[in-house]
């Protein structure tokens, strides 16, 4: 399936309210796609389905807390059993709490990790049995630099994020037979949403870049078959900036 391809499908989407969730969300209905917005911020996700309404696509926002496995797991079975299966699923969403090590109690860590990585299991395992009865699919979780190193301040973080990774290498090989590929995006940069102003240093901002820059990468994510790439770490901005370059060769 190329990039055309996803016109008129639907994508669900985690953490669509703010930050990179949010320009994903924008570029991917741009592009004809219907969304399926799962986010905490009821009133914003709300809104957003309402303004990308207005484009011209269908979508459907869904109030719920990733860190609940049950809530998570009703609330895709609703989206599925109102739209059917997804093309897509991009699971965004995430929280990053810098604290030492020693201040961190169980429950806290606990719901870092549950956003993120339990949250990437149950979504994925509430789309998996119908995107193997529509014979395609294609499954990203973001990544991150802490996915594969560890940084200071990000016991939770840190191992919630390498956890992705090893889940996406398991599902990917399970998922080449039924053609779903599984894949991890990482930023390429720092980005400049919501999570990075609670957290960089000014030296980090100076190199933020606009959530917006990277978007256009997901169009392609959201297309993939297994027989393209799955069980691969991209990289969203040098995806982007290779799609942006297509499309200004191709106008020129
Ligand atoms: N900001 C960066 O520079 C950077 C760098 C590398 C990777 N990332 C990754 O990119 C992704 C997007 O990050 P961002 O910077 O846009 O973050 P953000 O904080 O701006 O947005 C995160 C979104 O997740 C939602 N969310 C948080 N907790 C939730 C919960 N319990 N249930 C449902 N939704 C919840 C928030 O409401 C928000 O809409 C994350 O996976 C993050 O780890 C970000």
């Amino acid at each position: 399936m190329g990039l055309h391809g996803i016109r008129g499908q639907w994508c669900f989407l985690s953490g669509a309210a703010d930050g990179l969730g949010n320009a994903i969300a924008r570029e991917l209905a741009a592009r004809g796609m219907n969304l399926v917005l799962f986010d905490v911020q009821e009133a914003k996700v709300a809104a957003l389905a309402h303004e990308l309404q207005s484009l011209g696509v269908q979508s459907l926002p869904v109030a719920v807390d990733l860190a609940d496995a049950a809530a998570t797991a009703t609330a895709v079975d609703h989206a599925v059993g109102k739209v059917g299966a997804p093309r897509a699923l991009i699971h965004d969403a995430a929280v990053l709490t810098p604290r030492p090590f020693r201040e961190w109690s169980f429950e806290g860590w606990r719901r870092e990790l549950d956003i993120i990585l339990q949250g990437a299991f149950v979504l994925a395992k509430g789309v998996w049995e119908p995107m193997i009865a529509q014979g395609h699919g294609s499954i990203v979780f973001i990544s991150s630099g802490s996915a594969l190193r560890g940084f200071p301040l990000e016991s939770a973080y840190t191992p919630a994020k390498h956890g992705q990774e090893g889940l996406m290498k398991v599902l990917s090989i399970e998922g080449a037979e039924f053609n779903i590929a599984v894949n991890t995006a990482t930023t390429g940069a720092p980005i400049d949403t919501p999570m990075s102003w609670g957290h960089y240093t000014p030296e980090m901002r100076e190199g933020m870049i606009s959530p917006r820059r990277l978007a256009p990468a997901f169009a392609y994510f959201a297309a993939l078959d297994a027989g393209q790439a799955t069980g691969l770490r991209f990289d969203a901005f040098q995806v982007s900036e290779a799609i942006t370059l297509q499309s200004q060769v191709a106008r020129a």
